[in-house]
Parts: structure tokens; C-alpha cells; sequence
């Protein structure tokens, strides 16, 4: 299994220092940043588009992971792909054609994603696992951050650590898994030993007085 990585939200930032709060999570070795699209319409609120992550971009190096909890799907592609975007994820229920948007992200020069809300089956990823880069569990349903993890979760994630498990043991490429939604200090450490490499953190991360500091408290807290 591959090393864990961990991506703080910016959704949890300060909106109007976003370029400053980005690099301070790279500075504190943040391995991508996780950036929240909602378009009220697939979700109840509004957050950030194309120009907005055209213009973090210009201010990091690292990955931008962008979570597209709109609907559709597909016209956004090319606009974040030319943004900046090195990875892009969506709902599989809010695409028509969702072979058609794998397709479509990794012509853009992107990897791709599928995000899987709290009553989302799993079923979902089953025929299209070698058009995955990332399978991204929902541990609270989207559209706010600062919200109380899901445990149901947890059974979810052993079962979609052992279908990508069995995926790479077929000779299939490895696909990163990862979880969204109310990971905190307390529950980090659990949710990496059930099966996750890749941890999403927004008021964990921002919520600290200074980010740099709420990520490395993070960074601590998994050594123990
Ligand atoms: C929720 C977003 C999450 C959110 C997580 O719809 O997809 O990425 O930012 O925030 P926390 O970590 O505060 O639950
Ligand atoms: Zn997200």
C-alpha cells in the first residue's frame, strides 16, 4: 500500500487570504491541497470555480485535488484541467455517462476520481476500476464543511480497501482511497488503520489558529 497523504481543504480557509493559507499548508509539507467545487444545485451551497483555482495554482507546487460536487459534470472538465487541476473527482450519480467523464478528465491530462457519498454503493466503481486514480469516500454528505463523521464509514472503507486490494492483486493499477468529511485529531489514526491513503482535513487543518500548525499536529498525531 502506498504512503499516506493528506490534503487539507481549503473549503475551511480564510476566502479572502486563500494564496497565503495554500502555501502555508505546502510549507508545512501538505502533499496536495483539496479544493471544494459545489454549485447549488448537486449540493446546497457555493463555494469556488475555475478562476479561483487558476489563481492558488499560481501560488503552490503541489497537487491540486478538485472535488466536483456539481451537476453536470462534464462541461467543468476542460475548465479545470486548464486551471491547473492534477486531479479531478466527481459523483458517479451526477454524470449521465461516467466511462464518458473518466474518459474525459484523463484527456484533459488529469487523474480521475470517484467520489462516493454515505449512501452511494460501492457497485458504482466496479467496471470502470482501470479508468480510477482515486476512490473518495464521503464520511458526511457534501456541502458544508465542519461536519461529524459518519461512522458507517468504516465498514464502507474495509470493503473498498479489499475490492482495490483484490483490483492490484489482478494486476490492476493501484488506485489511492481516500476520505472526506469530519476527520479530526481523534479519529485520524483509526480511519488510516482501516484502510485509507489518502485523508481529506478542512476545520482540522484551517480551523487551527495557524494552518501550518493544525498540520503538523495532524502529521503528530498519526506517528503515535
Ligand atoms: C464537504 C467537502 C469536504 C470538506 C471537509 O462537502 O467535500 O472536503 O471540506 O471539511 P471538514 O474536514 O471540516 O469536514
Ligand atoms: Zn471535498
Amino acid at each position: 500500500r502506498s504512503c499516506l497523504q493528506i490534503a487539507p481543504s481549503l473549503l475551511a480557509a480564510d476566502f479572502s487570504r486563500l494564496g497565503d493559507e495554500a502555501r502555508a499548508v505546502e510549507a508545512a509539507g501538505a502533499d496536495m491541497l483539496h479544493f471544494d467545487v459545489m454549485d447549488n444545485h448537486y449540493v446546497p451551497n457555493l463555494t469556488m470555480g475555475p478562476m479561483v483555482c487558476e489563481a492558488v495554482r499560481r501560488h503552490i507546487r503541489i497537487p491540486i485535488d478538485v472535488h466536483l460536487m456539481v451537476e453536470p459534470v462534464d462541461p467543468l472538465v476542460p475548465l479545470f484541467a486548464k486551471a491547473g487541476a492534477d486531479i479531478i473527482t466527481f459523483h458517479p450519480e451526477a454524470s449521465r455517462h461516467v466511462d464518458r467523464t473518466l474518459a474525459l478528465i484523463r484527456e484533459h491530462g488529469c487523474k480521475a476520481g470517484l467520489v462516493f457519498n454515505p449512501a452511494t454503493p460501492l457497485d458504482w466503481m466496479q467496471h470502470v476500476m482501470d479508468k480510477l486514480d482515486m476512490v473518495l469516500l464521503m464520511s458526511v454528505n457534501p456541502g458544508f464543511g465542519g461536519q461529524r463523521f459518519i461512522e458507517g464509514t468504516m465498514p464502507k472503507l474495509r470493503a473498498a480497501r479489499q475490492r482495490i486490494d483484490e483490483h492490484v492483486r489482478h494486476g490492476g493499477r493501484p488506485i489511492r482511497l481516500g476520505v472526506d468529511g469530519g476527520v479530526t485529531l481523534d479519529n485520524i489514526g483509526r480511519i488510516a488503520r482501516a484502510g485509507a491513503d489518502m485523508l481529506v482535513a478542512g476545520s482540522a487543518v484551517f480551523g487551527a489558529p495557524d494552518a501550518g500548525g493544525g498540520y503538523s499536529e495532524i502529521l503528530s498525531r498519526l506517528r503515535t
